[in-house]
């Protein structure tokens, strides 16, 4: 299998403070990834040296074929329509590439809200607008950086089942990053516990859920959502 994704001993500072201290990671073709670990641990950092938004004082960041995330904090255009909003994750694709039709399709509950200004909508109402955005790029490697956050349990579910399809039919990889670990495991193959900037575990989501460390640090206060 190749990687779509593949971080070497990277390591990022902001003015002294080491935000990733050596980290090593990769994505395959078509995989589901899960990145777990507590505030601070360097997720979002992670995330931002993929799309170059912060740079590595050392180690590699290589990245083949398109990426496209779902920032923490979603970062809409508030003053533009849902439907703009879409547009704009399918610059790169020229006249059709910005067709928001087939996003409406996967995720309908966008269909109504599509005039609405982004800046209007609940967060997550926001979410979604996020993900439709981030598929417009037709990725091959989805990153998202929080799915879960502000989000109702049954529209969560409904993302994963999204995420899931859009696996199974297109061979989408995702890179997730989640609080709830206990769906991130249940959702990926993979995982990557971070700890500190550094990865502290990683193997089999199905190994690491039953790891008496992960357990204890991160599956406690959760309540499964697929249970
Ligand atoms: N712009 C910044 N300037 C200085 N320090 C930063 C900056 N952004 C993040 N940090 C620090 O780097 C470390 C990693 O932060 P990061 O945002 O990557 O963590 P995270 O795992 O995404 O956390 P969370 O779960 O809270 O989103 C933290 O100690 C944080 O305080
Ligand atoms: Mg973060």
């Amino acid at each position: 299998m190749s990687a779509v994704v593949e971080v070497s001993e990277l390591t990022v500072r902001y003015s002294g403070a080491t935000a990733l201290d050596g980290v090593s990671l990769f994505v395959g073709e078509g995989e589901l990834v899960a990145l777990i670990g507590a505030n601070g641990a360097g997720k979002s950092t992670l995330v931002k040296a993929l799309s170059g938004l912060v740079r590595a004082e050392s180690g590699t960041v290589d990245v083949r074929g398109r990426l496209a995330q779902v920032p923490e904090g979603r970062e809409m255009f508030g003053d533009l329509t849902v439907d703009d909003n879409l547009r704009l994750g399918g610059w790169r694709n020229g006249r059709k590439g910005r067709d928001t039709g087939a996003i409406y399709e996967l995720l309908p509950d966008l269909g109504p809200l599509r005039g609405r200004r982004a800046g209007a909508l609940s967060g997550g109402q926001q979410q979604m607008v996020a993900i439709g955005r981030a598929l417009m790029g037709r990725p091959d490697v989805l990153v998202i950086d929080e799915l879960s956050l502000g989000l109702a349990p049954l529209i969560v579910e409904v993302l994963v089942e999204h995420l899931r399809e859009l696996h199974a039919s297109r061979g989408l990889a995702v890179l997730l990053i989640e609080q709830n670990a206990r769906l991130a495991l249940e959702l990926c193959e993979r995982a990557y516990v971070l700890e500190a900037g550094r990865v502290a575990l990683s193997g089999p989501a199905s190994e690491l859920a039953r790891d008496s460390r992960v357990a204890a640090a991160y599956l406690g206060g959760h309540v499964a959502v697929n249970p």
